[in-house]
C-alpha cells in the first residue's frame, strides 16, 4: 500500500545567527548550510524513511537543485512521478534559524513548480488514485492540489492536506481531506482562533471539521500536537528526543511518518502519536530532509513513550 505525495522540491539555504537582519542592514551569521528542502519532497523522504512505498509528484528544472532532488530521492528510496521543465529553475527556501531556540522563518520560492497545474495531476491519475493515502501541501498552485485531492477521493485514498504556506482554500476542498495537518499559525489562519493553548488548538480543530475536514491533527511544536476527529479528542505530548538543534522541517516529519503508518492500516491516533515522535526526533538534527529518522529509531521511541 504506497503513499503519494504532490509538493515542491527545493533548495533550503539555511543561516543560523543570533537573529534576522532588519532592513538595510547587514549582520553577521554563525553558519550556513545548503541541502534539499521543500515541504512536499521533505514529507515524501518522511514518509519512505519511516517504510512506506512512497511516490512524489512534481516538476523540477534542469539545473544542479534538480539533480540534488533526484539524488535525495535515490538516497532515502523515494520513487519520482515528475516532469522537467526546459525553461525556469528548481526554485530554493531562505530558511533563518535563530540561533538560540533552532526556531526559524522562511521564504520559499518553488521556482517551475510553481507552475504545476491540473494537467500534471491528471497525468498521474492513476497513481494518485490508486494510493492508500495521498497527501499534498500548499507550496505548488492550490488548483493542482484542489485537482489531487479530487482525483484521491474518487480512488480509494485517505486524503491528507497539510496546510502549508497558509493560504485561503476554496469552497469544498477541506470536504475533500480525511485529515487536515496544520500548525498553530496555519490553523488561526484557516479558522481566525488564534491558537495559543492545547485548547486553542482544539477549539480551531473543531472549527476545522464544521468547515469540512474529517479530522484535524494541529501541531503544537514543543506542545506535540492536537487531534481530534469527531469521536475522540486528544492531546498527544511531543517525545524527549534530545536537545533542539533545529525546527525546520519537524511538521513535515509529521506529516510524512504520519501518512507512513495510515497506510498500513493503523488508528489514525496511533498514526498521530507515530508522526510525533517522528517529529521529536527531526528537531534533534539539523536540516529538513537529511534529520527524518528511520522506521527503528521512531519504534524506539513510541515503544519508550
Ligand atoms: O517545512 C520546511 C520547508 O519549508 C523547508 O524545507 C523549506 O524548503 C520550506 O519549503
Amino acid at each position: 500500500m504506497s503513499v503519494v505525495i504532490l509538493g515542491v522540491f527545493v533548495a533550503d539555504t539555511a543561516y543560523r545567527a543570533a537573529r534576522p537582519p532588519r532592513m538595510g542592514e547587514t549582520i553577521l551569521g554563525e553558519s550556513f548550510a545548503l541541502g534539499p528542502g521543500g515541504k512536499g519532497s521533505n514529507q515524501a523522504v518522511a514518509a519512505a524513511c519511516a517504510g512506506a512505498e512512497t511516490h512524489f509528484v512534481s516538476r523540477l528544472g534542469r539545473d544542479p537543485f534538480g539533480e540534488m532532488a533526484l539524488k535525495t530521492w535515490e538516497k532515502a528510496g523515494v520513487r519520482p512521478a515528475i516532469s522537467f521543465q526546459e525553461e525556469g529553475y528548481t526554485g530554493a527556501a531562505y530558511i533563518f534559524i535563530e540561533a538560540a531556540t533552532g526556531n526559524n522563518a522562511i521564504i520559499v520560492c518553488p521556482g517551475v513548480a510553481g507552475e504545476i497545474g491540473p494537467d500534471d495531476v491528471e497525468a498521474q491519475a492513476a497513481l494518485i488514485g490508486g494510493a492508500a493515502v495521498f497527501v499534498t501541501q500548499l507550496e505548488q498552485p492550490i488548483p493542482a492540489a484542489l485537482r489531487a485531492l479530487e482525483i484521491a477521493r474518487a480512488g480509494a485514498a485517505l486524503t491528507v492536506l497539510n496546510p502549508a504556506p497558509a493560504a485561503p482554500l476554496p469552497a469544498g476542498m477541506l470536504a475533500l481531506c480525511d485529515f487536515v495537518t496544520p500548525n498553530e499559525s496555519e490553523a488561526e489562519a484557516l479558522t481566525g482562533i488564534a491558537v495559543r493553548s492545547v485548547a486553542d488548538a482544539e477549539a480551531a480543530a473543531r472549527a476545522l471539521r464544521k468547515a469540512g475536514a474529517g479530522a484535524a491533527i494541529v501541531t503544537l511544536g514543543a506542545e506535540g500536537a492536537l487531534f481530534h476527529d469527531g469521536a475522540r479528542t486528544a492531546h498527544i505530548p511531543a517525545f524527549d528526543a534530545g536537545p533542539v538543534v533545529e525546527t525546520t522541517g519537524a511538521g513535515d516529519a509529521f506529516t510524512g511518518a504520519f501518512a507512513a503508518r495510515l497506510s498500513e492500516g493503523a488508528d489514525p491516533l496511533e498514526a498521530a502519536r507515530f508522526g510525533c515522535a517522528a517529529a521529536s526526533i527531526s528537531v534533534t538534527r539539523a536540516g529538513t530532509a537529511p534529520a527524518m529518522p528511520s522506521r527503528a529509531e521512531i519504534d524506539a521511541l513510541v515503544a519508550r513513550g
